[in-house]
């Protein structure tokens, strides 16, 4: 598997995309899912344990089996493989919360933590999710919204909901949660990362990676998306400072760059 893995990687350089080359990233059995943000690294697979990039080497973080995690502004979080069970990394160790049961959460935001549960859409406030430093209870606040994926970043907030619609709020304010009114915009995806800067992209139901352009602080939600080819089903992505994470619907990890 891993020969033919390799063989198809070997293909997917001759195919090189007019904006990103990619090749393949530091070796990680079977990846499930990725995260970046300000410049650090991890990802999840598929037994659920976290691993942390230093160099090009993945080390564990937990003996902990997780479903998702995410690291930002807000810190790091990660839901739980069993229970959904929302954590804190603090200390070199991730804590456990109570409250809230999430499948996703989203830690790129201007220091708000947002995430799925039970496909309803929840948003934690910067100041308490700054300030969680033990394991105890989490308030957060219903985005009145059914979705199944959300992220957000610099200039707003994007979410896909069980119908693979998206949707973009700008409104969305990171101290009170409050105020998020959410437009639809073209195109159909199962996951959408924002990145800090406010990069957009997703990945729709085929495995294909699309990247929004035009965004700014006058045009929030961007004017188009743009084919970002890749040569195998892509199951996932994360962006952070330029480089663009992928990981493949058959495991294998590649890195992207402009
Ligand atoms: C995913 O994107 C590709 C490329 O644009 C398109 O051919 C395909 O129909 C899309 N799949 C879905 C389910 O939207």
């Amino acid at each position: 598997m891993r020969t033919v893995a390799a063989f198809l990687l070997v293909l997917c350089y001759l195919a090189v995309s007019d904006a990103w080359r990619c090749s393949e990233g530091p070796r990680l059995s079977t990846a499930r899912q990725i995260d970046a943000g300000q410049g650090k690294v991890i990802a999840i697979n598929s037994y659920g344990y976290v691993y942390f990039l230093i160099g090009s080497s993945w080390y564990r973080m937990s003996t902990i089996r997780f479903r998702h995690a995410s690291l930002g502004p807000a810190g790091l979080w990660a839901t739980s493989n069993s229970g959904n069970r929302v954590y804190k990394y603090i200390a070199g160790n991730f804590v456990v919360s109570s409250g809230l049961s999430l499948q996703q959460v989203d830690a790129g935001g201007n220091g708000q933590v947002v995430g799925v549960g039970s496909s309803r859409a929840y948003c934690l406030r910067s100041d308490l999710a700054s300030s969680y430093k033990r394991s105890g209870s989490l308030s957060w606040t219903s985005l009145s919204r059914v979705m199944k994926y959300i992220s957000c970043g610099k200039y707003g907030c994007w979410g896909i909901d069980t119908s693979n619609r998206i949707y973009f709020s700008k409104t969305l304010s990171p101290t009170t949660c409050g105020n998020s009114r959410w437009s639809l915009i073209s195109g159909s995806a199962v996951m959408v990362e924002v990145g800090t800067d406010g990069s957009v992209f997703v990945v729709n139901s085929s495995g294909q990676v699309f990247q929004r352009l035009g965004i700014s602080s006058r045009y929030p939600h961007g004017t188009t998306w743009r084919t970002v080819s890749m040569c195998m089903p892509v199951r996932h992505v994360a962006y952070d400072l330029g480089t663009l994470w992928v990981v493949t619907t058959s495991g294998l990890l590649m890195k992207c760059t402009h």
